[in-house]
């Protein structure tokens, strides 16, 4: 296939006309939108209009259009059903988080697509965050020695709404924890590898729907790092910072505000050339003035670094959502994997469902590989 990548797009009322088709199908250079359908069908003709594209009056018309790929932005448990659907038509599928509702269903959901020969890829695009992607570079590169510990947090004030789907198991499969830990997860394992065990709390602390409104998972990985993750529904937005901190055996790297929507947030990496000895007074001055800045890749200078001095990751930004679309529309032009495929949705939904289960036990649970 050459040319653009013909879209369409399932569930066009929400985060799909906030932000994946004005700032992803809109302004990628290698995709175009052809048609959308939701299900309330004025919201769906204002999008069709606002964004110049067809108006489909149900799946299965949207699915009869010369489109290539399909953007699913449903609430969570329709997801399993209209990839199925979508697959079975040979149309690839971004899906949104999370793939589906249970592990099964995320297996199936990548069976079928492979069975059917579609691409089926889930929509993490935080991994594209700029400062998250030079991160991992430093991370890959050694320079953050042996990966010890980190903190992801992502929380919000969300109060009651009535028919809300997040806020029901039954629509959203839980709350906080699946809906933005899944994120801070699929980000944590992205940096630090596979997570082998999880312990985790869930509760209503604040807010009396169905779905938790909190979490705070810990994860063992593999490699013998730790982590934890916090989730709030019940935090108001502007008192969550969104905090990022990677630690390791030759630094840190910190950041607030990076995760998230929008390209925001500030990122320091506080690294050392090589492992010192112990030094009895802790000392750890932080001198903004001394800070260097690295803005582009690679760009991180070989002089010596002195104690104390951070360095700012400010890499130009990238549009997460123009990001993810030009990603796996590149990928159907080429004919190859996705760089944000269907194992990693069914990799954060064993995670998500270990923590779910050891919430629910009050005990440590493997994750399995
Ligand atoms: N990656 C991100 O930045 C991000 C942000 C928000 C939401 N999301 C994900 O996107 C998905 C949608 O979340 P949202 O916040 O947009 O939800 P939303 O409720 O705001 O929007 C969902 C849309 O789907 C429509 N819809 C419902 N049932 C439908 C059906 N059967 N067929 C077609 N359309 C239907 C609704 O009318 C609505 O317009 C979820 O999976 C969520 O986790 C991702």
């Amino acid at each position: 296939m050459s040319g653009k990548t013909k879209w369409a797009v399932i569930g066009s009322g929400g985060i799909a006309r906030r932000r994946t088709i004005p700032e992803g199908i809109s302004k990628a250079k290698n995709a175009e939108l052809s048609v959308v359908f939701d299900i309330d069908a004025q919201v769906n003709a204002e999008v069709a209009k606002k964004f110049d594209a067809k108006e489909a009056g149900s799946i299965n018309a949207l699915l009869d259009e010369d489109i290539d790929a399909v953007y699913i932005a449903t609430p969570a448990h329709l997801h399993a059903e209209q990839v199925r659907v979508c697959a079975k038509a040979g149309k690839h599928v971004l899906c949104e988080k999370p793939l589906g509702m249970t592990v099964a269903e995320a297996e199936e959901m990548i069976e079928l697509c492979k069975q059917r020969s579609v691409k089926l890829g889930c929509a993490f695009m935080m991994r594209f965050v700029a400062q998250h992607a030079e991160a991992l570079r430093l991370i890959k590169e050694g320079k953050l020695g042996t990966p010890t510990y980190a903190r992801a947090q992502l929380s919000c004030w969300y109060p009651p709404i009535e028919g809300a789907w997040r806020q029901d198991p039954a629509t959203g499969g839980g709350g906080a924890l699946i809906d933005m830990g899944g994120h801070c997860i699929d980000l944590l394992e992205m940096f630090f590898g596979k997570v082998a065990r999880v312990g985790c709390f869930i509760n209503n602390t604040v807010h009396d729907y169905k779905s938790e409104d909190s979490a705070v998972a810990l994860l063992f990985f593999e490699n013998g790092a730790l982590a934890t993750v916090d989730t709030f529904f019940c935090i108001p937005d502007n008192s969550s910072k969104n905090v990022l901190e990677l630690y390791g055996s030759k630094g840190s790297i910190l950041a607030k505000g990076t995760i998230g929507q929008a390209p925001a947030g500030e990122m320091v990496a506080f690294l050392e050339q090589d492992r010192k000895d112990y030094d009895a007074q802790q000392a750890r001055p932080v001198r903004n003035s001394t800070m260097r800045k690295i803005t582009q890749k690679g760009d991180i200078s070989n002089g010596a670094q002195t104690e104390g001095q951070g360095i700012i990751i400010a890499p130009e930004s990238v549009n997460t959502y123009q990001a993810e679309i030009e990603e796996f529309s590149q990928a159907i032009i080429d004919d190859r994997d996705p760089l944000i495929g269907g194992e990693l949705g069914l990799r954060s939904q064993k995670v998500l469902t270990a923590c779910y289960e050891s919430a629910r036990l009050g005990k440590v649970v493997e994750v399995g590989s």
